[in-house]
């Protein structure tokens, strides 16, 4: 296995995080990957009505467009966040977008919401064999602004509410212009409505999260977390990517713009769960940024998240992570 991932190494991150999920789906459909990645005993999780195969998740990002669901859900995942996905198919940013900071455990991604749109996404949806959770994650297009951007999150939710067992907002991608300025009290609160009227005329009753960005102010996310709790919404998911490259002192990447995730993030992310938690108790929480080992994990859950997930961990140690950290 740690062949296999150097060799992907030889090549951009873009192309070695293909190159892979292409391999995991060979192995998938042709009954090998479970003799290169052997079970382990699942812990049911309950959690808002459903049932978990266990507390550990992929992040958003993943599998942008669910071309991997039944693949990804072989690996052992509790459940799967497939998106973020927008209303039309966009190219995403000009290449090279996504770099990899080695000696940081760290990768910067300026993708800009590369997808092939929600139409492809659901097709995959319907289509999916895995018998888990699957969250969608939903954003709004590039060219969108003002109230057409909040039309676009309806649209996203109105087409993927029959497939989706929980769906998150993500407002918090750095990547497309003026998107965080939805975290503002009044952009929020507009958004939050028309969700929330959405999710009534749909009869969609399953979780709804609000994926926050890690470099707002506690004022703006005590608003956020205070008009879901008033709301038909569920809970946060913290966090998304930091635009804050402080922790990256000494390193050569500290002036590269995008969002940075994996071993940096891991405190700065923690600890907006934790201050979250410890105000709003009963707000529901699933957390992400920075998980690379089991204690990592464990923190995240200790400072109440009730649900992880991971991305950056999973590219640079492997399926094998899920394994280090369920286990
Ligand atoms: C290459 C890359 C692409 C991502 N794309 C998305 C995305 O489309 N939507 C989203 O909500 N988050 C996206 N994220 C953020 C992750 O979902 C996650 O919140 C963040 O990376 C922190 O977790 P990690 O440290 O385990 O990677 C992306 C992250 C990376 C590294």
């Amino acid at each position: 296995m740690k062949i296999l991932l150097s060799f992907f190494k030889l090549f951009s991150p873009e192309t070695s995080h293909f190159l892979a999920l292409h391999s995991l789906k060979i192995l998938h459909k042709t009954r090998l990957l479970n003799i290169f990645f052997s079970k382990f005993e699942d812990k049911d999780f309950q959690f808002l009505g459903l049932t978990f195969k266990n507390r550990l998740g992929t992040a958003a990002g993943l599998d942008k467009n669910g071309d991997y669901i039944d693949c990804l859900g072989d690996l052992g995942f509790g459940f799967l966040e497939v998106g973020t996905v927008t209303p039309l198919p966009q190219p995403g940013n000009p290449k090279p977008r996504v770099f990899r900071l080695s000696n940081e455990n760290a990768v910067i991604n300026r993708l800009g919401f590369n997808n092939k749109g929600v139409d492809h996404l659901v097709n995959n949806l319907k289509n999916r064999k895995y018998k888990g959770i699957v969250g969608v994650n939903i954003g709004a297009n590039k060219s969108s602004k003002g109230q057409q951007r909040i039309n676009d999150y309806i649209t996203c939710f109105s087409k993927v509410a029959e497939f989706a067992d929980y769906i998150t907002i993500n407002i918090s991608s750095p990547n497309t212009p003026g998107l965080r300025n939805l975290h503002s009290d009044e952009n929020i609160k507009n958004l939050i409505d028309a969700i929330e009227q959405c999710a009534i005329a749909l009869n969609f009753v399953r979780p709804i999260f609000i994926k926050i960005s890690p470099d707002e102010s506690t004022e703006t996310i005590k608003s956020i977390s205070e008009h879901i709790l008033i709301s038909k919404l569920t809970g946060l998911l913290v966090s998304n990517t930091t635009i804050k490259k402080d922790m990256l002192e000494n390193s050569k990447f500290k002036d590269l713009d995008g969002g940075l995730s994996g071993s940096p993030l891991m405190e700065k992310s923690t600890e907006l769960l934790n201050s979250v938690n410890n105000e709003y108790p009963n707000l529901p929480i699933i957390g992400a940024g920075g998980v690379m080992t089991k204690e990592d994990f464990n923190k995240k859950i200790e400072s109440g998240a009730s649900l992880v997930q991971i991305y950056t961990g999973f590219i640079i140690h492997g399926p094998k992570i899920i394994k280090d950290i369920l286990n």
